[in-house]
């Protein structure tokens, strides 16, 4: 959450700034602000509660064009700084935005992440005449970093004795009007970019950012930095030291920019876009992992050795554990059922940020999955590091294969979904279950849990998912009426049984996020033993029935609901007998398809129900508010 810009170059740096905000949107947008440097090196702050828009509206014109200030001069380079926020300490208002500065206004910073010593030390430093102006856990280290100054005069040197006192998470760039060309940046536990580029006239320039999306634009040569690692970027290049003042060399990739162009492609909503790309996405995610069904699967579909190292340690495990946070739990919950069914092989889920406080059970005969869209999310990331201490090897299923839990897993299987930019996750949820379904089928063959024609017959059936969740997408109208018709419901519950259970709850969890109606999801079994209570004609009930061992237990889960006067829809890939098409108020028929598979389309029209109840009770559909895309505080 949140997402932090620096920029050292010969641009004028509040425009590109505000641009490469723009990308980072999806991290935070309870307030946005920007700091430079003009060429006289005084410092200029401008922020506003809100959305960028909010910002771009104040900020003078001569901020806004590209071009001017024009050529830095006195030899200053253009400097700024700039932050998008999702509020932890503080409520989301002007004093509470980033940048913050000292009480001398000499430094202004951008921080993502927590300070949890942030009382202490501004309690430390208020004793000492510092006068602190925000809510915020950040203050605290700017102040911090303008006490150093008083008695060092290396910056460097300031940094790093800040960062020292530091604890938490953080990644934070900053400026000072002391050291008007210069731009520092360090992490701890939250993703940092640094661009490495060249402008027009061939000059260097160096952008720093929360995510490579934010850089793209400018250059394609990134350096991640690691945990602990502070840049200094300053005329004489760039220099990178951990936090004991050592030296590290630094390593440039060159990285593809294409998937991480981002494009609305003339549809209203990110999200519409997105659920529309779900075909395409499982398309990809098959493509050299499962290219017919007399062909084994390859997971992780990089290298014969990658794969090899892969198999070797499959066949060691004597267990998967999945950690995974919101839609990624969901889907992980989705991969237990199917799982453990076809191979025999304990699957456990769990919530990341519970596994990570507890003292779980995990040894080197567990296979830990890390399910993670952006590959960022705090909780899951720490539950990596925890499983690796425990001696476990990590397997990540990320949709970036740029992001920390790729980077510090044993193994990485892309899920191909291409960069999701709508808050509200869809077709990474699709994307994340086609993996976790390859895996388990890879399982079943390596462990020869399945006889030849089942393993066959279900591949063939994979193959053939794409193509339904097409013709799921050529019938929204009846969605679009469905929305309407229970758009002012105050409350809505979903339920579903067996591998469809999870489907609920991700249906619940897309309402509730988007629509901020008050849904949940239970097994079609829970409803009686608690919330049953609070059906009454009020209350939609939104039921999967799928063909299949759970189909007539989800009937009669459905009359127990119509008995106490719900209003139930009923989502079916098998026609319902007339005598009980009665129990339902409506009825949407999707395809048929065998039962493992059908969460890939049971999921559709949930996605496209709470997209179209938020779009018509006219909510901010991409940007939902309190939330963010990527959750890097725990
Ligand atoms: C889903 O729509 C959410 N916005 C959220 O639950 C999300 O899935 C969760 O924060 C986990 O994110 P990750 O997959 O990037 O780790």
């Amino acid at each position: 959450m949140c997402g932090i810009v620096g920029y050292l170059g010969q641009k004028s740096p509040v425009p590109l700034i505000v641009d490469s905000l723009r990308t980072l949107e999806y991290r935070g947008y309870d307030s946005a602000g920007v700091a430079y440097l003009d060429d006289e090196s005084l410092l200029h702050v401008y922020k506003a509660s809100g959305k960028l828009l909010n910002l771009e509206g104040i900020l003078p014109n001569e901020l806004r064009l590209p071009t001017l200030p024009a050529e830095s001069v006195n030899g200053h380079r253009n400097i700024g700084i700039g932050h998008i926020r999702w509020a932890t300490h503080g409520a989301a208002t002007n004093v509470n935005a980033h940048p913050h500065t000292g009480s001398r206004q000499e430094i202004a910073l951008v921080h993502n992440g927590i300070i949890e010593n942030f009382y202490e030390l501004r309690q430390e430093l208020q004793a000492k005449g510092h006068q602190f102006v925000s809510e915020t856990d950040t203050e605290s280290v700017v102040q911090l970093l303008e006490h150093l100054a008083e008695t060092e005069t290396d910056f460097s040197k300031v940094i790093l004795k800040a960062l020292q006192k530091l604890q938490g998470a953080y990644a934070l760039t900053v400026i000072s009007k002391k050291f008007p060309n210069h731009l520092y940046a360090a992490r701890h536990q939250a993703p940092l970019v640094v661009g490495v580029g060249k402008d027009q006239n061939g000059n260097d320039e160096y952008i720093v950012a929360s995510d490579a999306v934010a850089i793209v634009n400018h250059t394609n040569r990134l350096i991640y930095l690691k945990d602990g690692e502070i840049v200094e970027i300053s005329p004489a290049g760039l220099r990178i030291m951990n936090l004991q003042g050592e030296q590290v060399e630094p390593v440039i990739e060159t990285i593809s920019t294409d998937p991480l162009t981002i494009d609305k492609k003339g549809y209203k909503h990110f999200m519409l876009k997105e659920i529309y790309e779900q075909p395409d996405v499982v398309r990809n995610s098959l493509t050299g992992r499962l290219q017919s069904i007399h062909q084994p699967i390859w997971i992780l579909g990089d290298t014969p050795e990658q794969e090899g190292r892969f198999d070797a340690h499959l066949s060691a495990i004597n267990r998967i554990v999945i950690i995974g946070c919101g839609t990624s739990y969901n889907a992980g919950l989705v991969g237990k059922y199917f799982i453990e069914e076809l191979v025999q092989l304990p699957v456990e889920v769990e919530a990341a940020g519970e596994f990570r406080y507890r003292n779980p059970f995990i040894s080197d005969r567990d296979l830990v999955i890390t399910m993670s869209q952006s590959g960022e999310t705090a909780d899951t990331l720490a539950a990596l590091r925890l499983s690796h201490q425990k001696g476990a090897k990590v397997l990540t299923l990320t949709n970036r294969e740029d992001s920390s839990m790729a980077r510090e897993a044993d193994f990485v299987m892309p899920v191909r979904a291409g960069v999701e930019v709508s808050v509200a996750a869809t077709k990474s949820f699709t994307a994340q279950i086609t993996a976790l379904y390859l895996l388990g089928l890879s399982l079943a063959e390596k462990r020869q849990t399945l006889a030849p024609e089942q393993l066959e017959s279900l591949k063939a059936e994979l193959l053939k998912m794409p193509a339904r969740i097409e013709s799921v997408l050529h019938n929204t109208e009846p969605l679009q009426v469905l929305a309407r018709k229970y758009g002012q419901a105050r409350d809505v519950l979903f339920i579903a049984r067996g591998v469809n259970f999870p489907v609920a709850l991700e249906g619940a969890l897309k309402l509730k996020e988007i629509s901020y109606i008050h849904a949940e999801g239970y097994s079609g079994s829970e409803l009686k033993h608690g919330p049953i209570a609070m059906l009454d004609s009020n209350v939609p009930v939104v039921s999967v029935l799928t063909k299949g061992p759970v189909f007539e237990k989800m009937i009669s889960n459905c009359q127990e609901a119509k008995a106490r006067e719900a209003r139930l829809i009923g989502i079916t890939n098998t026609p319902v007998p007339n005598e009980l098409r009665d129990t339902f108020e409506d009825i949407l028929e999707i395809p048929e398809s065998v039962e493992h598979f059908s969460p890939m389309l049971t999921t559709i029209p949930l996605q496209l129900l709470a997209y179209y109840m938020a779009e018509y009770l006219g909510k901010d559909v991409d940007q939902p508010r309190n939330l963010a895309k990527s959750v890097t505080v725990e």
